[in-house]
């Protein structure tokens, strides 16, 4: 048994931070999300798999209670998404997709700005942000202006303002999309620090395969609104009853598409284009 079913085992026996049931999201003709069931367990990483338009960003938006469900239910340590959304805001941290930092101001001005917006308490915000800073090696780069940063180091910066609050889960939408290898290992080596540290649970979207068997305990293969898929990276393959399967083998044997066909990877890349977006 590898480590990360061993790991998710353990998870699955303790007790859940996200539960989804029959969550949908209809928009006019569209449904987004349709009938969506999933359990993530304290200090687990679960990943939600898709191409483009799979309906990733809609689930996180109503589990981060930024939309309403058409029907269904979610729950974030046992609060209810909807009726108990102002304490479930103070238990999550979010990570967009597009770009959430303002690139005319300096890491240190972001970071304060949104120790402000989490009602951190005024005598511990400073220290809060140096904390954040050095956590996430950004201690240098304090005082520069955000525009000049790589997109690495925004997404970094991102993350940092996504926990100052010390939240129980931190859901990130596509964190290391137009990311290149280096900086999207590096972004990652933190999120894992993180969850080691505090047991901080992590749900993450994405639409690479490599990402998603790499850094998921568990994960689900969206496709077109539904779930075709949820399981272990290791069972998913196995699944495929081929062997050496690859995830994207068993994206192919649940979906009977191929990841690429759903979506535009260069809208994806377009929009994370750092440095235009923000100069
Ligand atoms: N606000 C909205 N109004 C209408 N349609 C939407 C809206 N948001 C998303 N959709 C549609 O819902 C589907 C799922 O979108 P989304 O959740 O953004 O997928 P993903 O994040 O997996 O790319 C897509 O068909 C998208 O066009
Ligand atoms: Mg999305």
């Amino acid at each position: 048994m590898d480590e990360r079913t061993f790991a998710s085992d353990m998870v699955m026996n303790g007790e859940p931070i996200i539960q989804a049931e029959h969550l949908t999201k209809k928009f006019k003709d569209v449904t987004a999300v349709d009938d969506v069931s999933f359990t993530v367990g304290k200090g687990e990483t679960f990943a939600f798999l898709g191409p483009n338009g799979a309906g990733k960003t809609t689930t996180i938006k109503m589990l981060i209670t930024l939309l309403k469900p058409t029907s269904g239910r979610a729950f974030i340590d046992g609060l209810d998404v909807v009726s108990q959304a102002t304490i479930v805001r103070s238990r999550i941290g979010y990570v967009p997709q597009l770009i959430s930092v303002d690139g005319s101001l300096t890491a240190f001005e972001n970071l304060m700005l949104m120790a402000r917006l989490y009602d951190i308490p005024h005598a511990e915000r400073r220290q809060t942000v140096e904390r954040t800073l050095a956590f996430l090696r950004l201690d240098g780069q304090r005082r520069a202006l955000v525009k000049s940063f790589s997109g690495g180091m925004i997404r970094k910066l991102e993350i940092g303002q996504a926990i100052m609050h010390r939240p129980h889960v931190i859901f990130l939408d596509e964190p290391t999309s137009g990311l290149d290898p280096v900086a999207r290992r590096d972004v990652w080596k933190h999120l894992l620090e993180l969850r080691d540290a505090f047991g901080t649970s992590i749900f993450f979207s994405t639409h690479d395969m490599e990402e998603a068997d790499e850094m998921a305990h568990r994960l689900v293969i969206m496709n077109r609104g539904t779930i075709a898929a949820m399981d272990t990276v290791a069972n998913l393959k196995a699944k495929t009853g081929k062997s050496s399967a690859s995830l994207e083998d068993a994206f192919i044997f649940f979906t009977g598409e191929n990841l690429a066909d759903g979506g535009n990877f260069r809208d994806i890349r377009r929009a994370r284009q750092t440095a235009r977006r923000l100069g």
